[in-house]
């Protein structure tokens, strides 16, 4: 028997099938068996924000879609959880030796610019980490060197929040106090980006496992791609690191989550072992496409 009452709805495992199968073609997101009641409470949100009474008639409706609801349900049940130089050791790494050789090697090549990817950047506090740090850093050093960055997420949602900049204590709670005095405005309290850095960033909506979409992305000398491969399934996770491969040029670097290491995934980045931090370089002489 049906249910009338959206809010008193389950998902039975049938109809979870039916929907984890959307989920994972459109975003390369993988529920698990144990995740049946997480994606239950997740998609709940868009049963009744549809007024629809159970997930049999949502799932109906996915399945038909040209209206832009798979996109509301993929921000529904996408993880955003981040913050500011959230993996500290590699943030030194950057700052210490990979980002001063980076520059070196543009300037080598007798080039003015350095591209900078935070993939899968939530509601962007990786990304304006690294337009921080790039002022810190590089900028005075290299006057003549323009520093693109460019924050992307399938999440059209937290998006939004990152062109806004404005963040609550916990997500800036690694911000060393000087970097906090200099680079945002408090207004109680929220921190707020301030515009000078929020110009360095261009964000806009992309999705790692659509390869139409990961072409458009070329030419990086830094991708920072953390915290999102543990929702991929292990096809999903090796097509968006041949990607990632492509996207940078010979001799840039990827960094990863902590727990996400690329091995047995036949990837040909070359791990660097620093200090505290592990880095993928893609070799000079590699091949073009692994
Ligand atoms: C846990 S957050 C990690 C954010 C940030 N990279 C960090 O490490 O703090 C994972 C992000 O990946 C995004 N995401 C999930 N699937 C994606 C996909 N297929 N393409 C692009 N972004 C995706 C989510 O929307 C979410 O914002």
């Amino acid at each position: 028997m049906k249910r009338s009452n959206a809010a008193e709805a389950t998902l039975s495992k049938k109809t979870f099938d039916r929907l984890r199968d959307i989920i994972r073609e459109q975003a390369g997101l993988d529920f698990p068996d144990g995740k049946r009641y997480l994606l239950e409470s997740r998609v709940k949100s868009r049963l009744l924000a549809q007024g629809l009474p159970d997930f049999e008639t949502y799932a109906d409706r996915l399945e038909q879609d040209h209206t832009g609801e798979i996109a509301k349900l993929v921000n529904a049940v996408t993880i955003n959880e981040t913050a500011f130089f959230r993996h500290p050791s590699q943030f030194e790494a950057l700052e210490a030796s990979i980002l001063p050789e980076l520059v070196r090697r543009r300037q080598q090549e007798r080039a003015n610019t350095m591209r900078i990817w935070s993939a899968a950047c939530s509601a962007g506090d990786e990304a304006y980490s690294l337009a921080i740090l790039v002022r810190e850093v590089l900028e005075p050093r290299h006057p003549q060197m323009n520093f693109h960055i460019v924050g992307t997420d399938i999440d059209t949602e937290v998006l939004e929040a990152a062109r806004t900049g404005r963040y609550r204590q916990r997500a800036v709670r690694n911000v060393p106090a000087s970097y906090l005095r200099t680079y945002f405005d408090r207004s109680g309290d929220t921190f707020v980006i301030k515009p000078a850095v929020r110009e360095m960033v261009d964000f806009h909506a992309l999705n790692l496992t659509d390869e139409g979409d990961r072409r458009t992305m070329r030419n990086f000398d830094l991708i920072m791609c953390a915290n999102v491969l543990i929702y991929f399934n292990e096809t999903a996770k090796r097509d968006v690191l041949r990607g990632l491969y492509r996207s940078l040029r010979p001799g840039g670097y990827l960094f990863v989550g902590g727990s996400e290491a690329l091995g047995g995934l036949d990837i040909p980045l070359e791990p660097i072992r620093m200090e505290s931090a592990l880095a993928y370089q893609r070799p000079t002489n590699g091949s073009p496409s692994p």
